[in-house]
């Protein structure tokens, strides 16, 4: 590998010259030997994002790290940071900004400030099972271009390298929620997104937004009175320990925008950045293979603890959830999300 003069313009505006294979990314370390590639020199990603390594983000997090540094020989040096130990929802999407970290997996919900359009993702039964994903995401709908081609992110710096699952989304509670009018008056625990806000509000309940890592101690306590997450998500936080509990309602998605800094990315030398584009890209297909069977895992966990009974939604009490929000939110959030987008998905459901 070449070595090469990179100008940097770094935070506060000062331009330098760094004689870097980093440019002006990651932390760079003089390594020896072959391990590091040919100029010796490692490059150090920050991968940071709030849930455990047992979840289908960890699981995938931890699978790209191994695959990275294995195949560019160990030019890159990823690391890992889990369960918000790093950055957390507060501080992570400015963090990206500035270059601090520079990989993140935010649910689509945590762009609601940076990229509004990406509350598709949240809008309730946009799905209605996993499978249908890769469908109605894929890169070439207008979903997947809001996603893909999101101007807003690039403006922010960020560069999408694939969209990864958690999988479908559960009410957890301490009463039994078998129809929207058992939510009434209750407070539940969102995502900061306006369309999950809404979500709540058309079922009854009161919503507030609250960070992921703050979600257990907030139920323990009794702040609020339940939420709504994916089973892998409440198992690994153990939010059911203080749930008597879950509605399985499938009502809708959890997914994550993985996404690179751009300065970062475009330092690289373009051998490495082609890797990088082809293992988050499997990375993305090893997650999804994975997703189901860790949320099933969960369940089973759940189950077993004892601690919380799961109901599973008949289908008229599922439609009783879907009638309220569909397609009144779809309407709702057409200017905010973009009609072509609201249009393309109501003619999937009709
Ligand atoms: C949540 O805040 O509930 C999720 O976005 C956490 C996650 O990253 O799965």
């Amino acid at each position: 590998m070449t070595t090469r003069l990179t100008t940097c313009t770094v935070l506060g505006g000062v331009t330098v010259l760094s004689l870097a294979l980093a440019g002006c990314g990651g932390a760079r370390s003089d390594g020896g030997g072959d391990s590091t590639g040919g100029d010796g020199q490692t490059v150090t990603l920050k991968f940071s994002h709030v849930t455990t390594d047992a979840t289908p983000k960890g699981k995938a997090a931890l699978w790209f790290e191994k695959e990275l540094e294995k195949r560019t020989n160990g030019r890159v040096d990823v690391q890992v940071y889990s369960n918000s130990s790093l950055y957390g929802d507060k501080d992570e999407m400015q963090a990206i900004q500035q270059n601090s970290v520079q990989m993140l997996a935010p649910s689509s919900a945590k762009f609601t400030t940076v990229a509004s359009a990406l509350q598709v993702l949240d809008l309730p039964f946009l799905f209605d099972s996993p499978e249908d994903i890769p469908t109605v995401a894929a890169p070439d709908t207008a979903v997947g271009k809001a996603i893909y081609a999101n101007e807003n992110l690039k403006a922010k710096k960020m560069k999408v390298l694939g969209l990864w699952d958690s999988g479908m989304k559960q009410i957890h509670s301490n009463n039994v929620t078998k129809m929207p009018a058992d939510m009434k008056g209750k407070k539940y625990r969102i995502q900061p997104s306006d369309v999950l806000k809404s979500q709540i509000e058309a079922w009854g309940g009161q919503a507030e937004a609250i960070a992921f890592a703050e979600v257990y101690s907030a139920l323990q306590q009794g702040v609020i009175d339940g939420g709504e997450n994916t089973y892998s998500n409440i198992q690994s936080q153990n939010m059911h320990t203080v749930q008597s509990n879950i509605a399985e309602s499938d009502h809708g998605y959890l997914g994550y925008v993985l996404v690179i800094n751009t300065d970062f990315y475009d330092s690289l030398p373009a051998d490495v950045q082609d890797t990088l584009v082809k293992v988050a890209d499997e990375a993305s297909t090893y997650n999804r293979k994975n997703a189901t069977a860790v949320n099933e895992e969960s369940k089973q966990t759940i189950e077993k603890d004892g601690t919380t009974k799961i109901n599973v939604l008949t289908p008229q009490e599922r439609k009783a959830f879907k009638d309220l929000v569909v397609p009144k939110l779809y309407e709702q959030y057409r200017s905010l999300i973009g009609p072509e987008i609201i249009d393309e998905l109501l003619a999937k459901k009709n």
